[in-house]
């Protein structure tokens, strides 16, 4: 079978996660956990790490790791998306150029253990004029012509609502130096963008971060400006993460005997509302059969499901789409969510398989 786990930089700072393993793990292992670096993993000596908090707080300071792990430490089981998830989808309609192209791979959950943000920022006093927390990492990223950390900023309510973590574990483990050693955030329920990783300074703002991966990347917008082809700077900045559902087993092109087929795959809902219906079409959306829940997930995880379909001989397109019951439905048709940099593709995923002769 053709492995599915996508390589896309010889340094592996950029892989997703092969879908049949992803599905036979709710928890992702972590040496399977996808990667999504814009810069090299910078080399941290925990001893002399220090994280700077300031900005519109009354008390800045700095915290060694030694400050943070003696907070109350609690775990949060979270699935982190890549707002480029399912964006080779989108290739069908026209090339994006400069993206990776995702498929379902660029989600993993993991049971991350750390210190509450809202635990920290108690630390430092929020003054009442903040609105945002922006956080920014030690790697070095360039874009047009400039050397940054990579950053972006949270709503303050969702920093405060008991959720985001500062963490420094990832299933029990310390946390890969890959996946943001030794502290990044956790930001359940939002785009992975959010999620820094090597975490070195949060800062307390009125208005979002100018960071350019807040102000001028992981932004949706819909229409191309043909002065500035690739800019999405007019374009919304992406949040919370929208309703979904993805076909992990069978995988695209997959040969499969007619009769009884398995279908397997990932839901979630928005802003952790759990997901009340699955249901999988074996014929590109004619019909449509409920799928079983079996792993219904824990707040901002994703759900499993799966659902028996019966195949006859030929080329089938499989579809799956799921409801939380209160977010707007996804939509069947990839060109309503088209955007120029291609996120949040959350449309009914479709994945087409052969169907051999039974015996043949
Ligand atoms: N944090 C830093 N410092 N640098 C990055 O390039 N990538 C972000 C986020 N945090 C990134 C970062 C993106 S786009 C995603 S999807 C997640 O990290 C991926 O986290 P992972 O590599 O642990 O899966």
């Amino acid at each position: 079978m053709t492995d599915h786990r996508l390589i896309f930089d010889a340094e592996a700072q950029n892989t997703g996660t092969n879908t049949v393993v992803t599905a036979d793990h709710f928890l992702t292992p972590v040496d399977q956990f996808f990667t999504r670096s814009h810069g090299k993993t910078p080399t941290i000596d925990p001893r002399s790490w220090r994280l700077e908090i300031g900005g519109l707080c009354s008390q800045p300071r700095s915290f060694t790791l030694d400050d943070l792990r003696a907070l109350p430490r609690r775990t949060v089981p979270a699935t982190l998306v890549c707002a480029g998830l399912r964006r080779n989808e989108y290739l069908l309609l026209g090339p994006l150029p400069g993206e990776l192209p995702w498929g379902p791979q660029a989600a993993s959950t993991g049971e991350w253990t750390g210190v509450l943000l809202r635990d920290v920022l108690d630390l430092v006093g929020v003054s009442p004029a903040a609105r945002y927390v922006e956080f920014t990492g030690l790697d070095r990223v360039e874009r047009h012509g400039h050397t940054f950390g990579f950053g972006g900023s949270i709503d303050l309510d969702k920093a405060l609502d008991g959720d985001v973590l500062l963490a420094t574990e990832l299933n029990g483990g310390e946390l890969p130096p890959v996946h943001g050693f030794p502290v990044r955030a956790v930001v359940p329920g939002w785009i992975g963008a959010r999620s820094v990783k090597w975490l070195g300074r949060i800062a307390l703002l009125a208005e979002p971060s100018e960071n350019y991966f807040q102000r001028e990347a992981y932004r949706v917008q819909y229409t191309v400006d043909p002065a500035k082809p690739r800019d999405v700077t007019a374009g919304v900045a992406l949040s919370r993460i929208a309703v979904n559902a993805a076909i992990l087993d069978p995988v695209p092109e997959q040969e499969v005997c007619a009769g009884l087929l398995r279908v397997r795959g990932w839901a979630w809902g928005t802003a952790a509302r759990p997901v009340t219906a699955v249901e999988v079409s074996p014929n590109d959306g004619h019909d449509w059969l409920p799928a079983r829940i079996t792993n219904p997930g824990l707040g901002y995880t994703w759900t499993f499901w799966e659902a028996t379909v019966d195949l006859q001989p030929g080329r089938r397109t499989l579809v799956v789409r799921a409801t939380d019951g209160a977010s707007p439905a996804q939509s069947p048709e990839l060109r309503d969510g088209w955007n120029v940099k291609g996120y949040a593709n959350n449309a009914w995923h479709r994945v087409a398989i052969v169907v051999q002769r039974a015996g043949t």
